[in-house]
């Protein structure tokens, strides 16, 4: 159930069911030679949406804009400094607290995001902490990133062996084929799989990773594979929001 689609009456009538909501945040950065820059954002709202549909939970609009400053020196990549996103998502999470909800549940696709959000969520709770005194947090937060069930991993392995990698990943790729199919496209890539290592900002990235990849060969995507890749994730990601709503 998409938050944006129901009136306010059936949100009131919601949240005499469940205070639980899902809140997909991804990110709008160059993802190589043959993936899209929505990719982040396309896939974590994907599966979010998933998830809703097959629990009837309340999906919030996507966060699309995520922390991805080391993106920058590609041409159509957008970041929110740290300090930016966390407000962001304090002032989402804040602005459902006050009708009531207490379980957000944010599925992310994008690794970048990780630690801001943690952060955020820290804030959310120390102020509680710091205000409100007394240690009963009734409020709680959770990132699930979609990728990282048994299941999407077991099968990313089948799949891709050592060239899934870590960005433009072909997991990712293939669920964005998925969704879109006319987007499906092979490039020639050198090397095939690209190489691993770290990066600092925007130019170190594009000095140490040239075609945008970290470790991957999106090549191997398929929309078929997405299919696949959609189903488990939904099922995972959903098994955890109902255990996470009943804590
Ligand atoms: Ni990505």
């Amino acid at each position: 159930m998409r938050l944006q689609l129901v009136t306010w009456h059936d949100v009131e009538a919601y949240l005499k069911k469940s205070t639980g909501i899902i809140i997909p945040i991804g990110s709008t950065e160059q993802h190589g030679p043959n993936g899209l820059v929505g990719t982040d954002a396309l896939t974590a709202e994907f599966v979010a949406q998933g998830v809703g549909e097959k629990l009837g939970a309340l999906v919030a609009p996507t966060i699309s804009v995520g922390m991805a400053q080391h993106h920058l020196d590609f041409p159509g990549s957008m970041t929110l400094r740290p300090s930016t996103l966390i407000a962001v998502v304090r002032d989402n999470i804040q602005s459902l607290m006050r009708h009531g909800f207490t379980r957000f549940f944010f599925v992310n696709g994008h690794g970048g995001n990780i630690a801001t959000v943690t952060a955020a969520f820290s804030e959310i709770y120390a102020e509680r902490s710091l205000v409100r005194g007394g240690n009963t947090p009734s409020v709680k937060c959770k990132l699930r990133n979609w990728w990282e069930g048994p299941g999407i991993r077991a099968l990313s392995k089948e799949l891709y062996g050592g060239a899934e990698g870590s960005h433009a990943t072909p997991s990712e790729v293939s669920l964005t084929f998925h969704m879109f199919p006319h987007t499906e496209k092979k490039v020639p890539m050198s090397p095939e799989v690209a190489p691993n290592g770290s990066f600092a900002d925007a130019e170190d990235y594009r000095r140490n990773f040239p075609d945008g990849r970290i470790g991957s060969n999106p090549n191997l995507s398929t929309a078929a594979h997405g299919k696949r890749i959609y189903e488990t994730a939904v099922e995972e990601v959903a098994k955890d929001y109902l255990a996470f709503t009943a804590s």
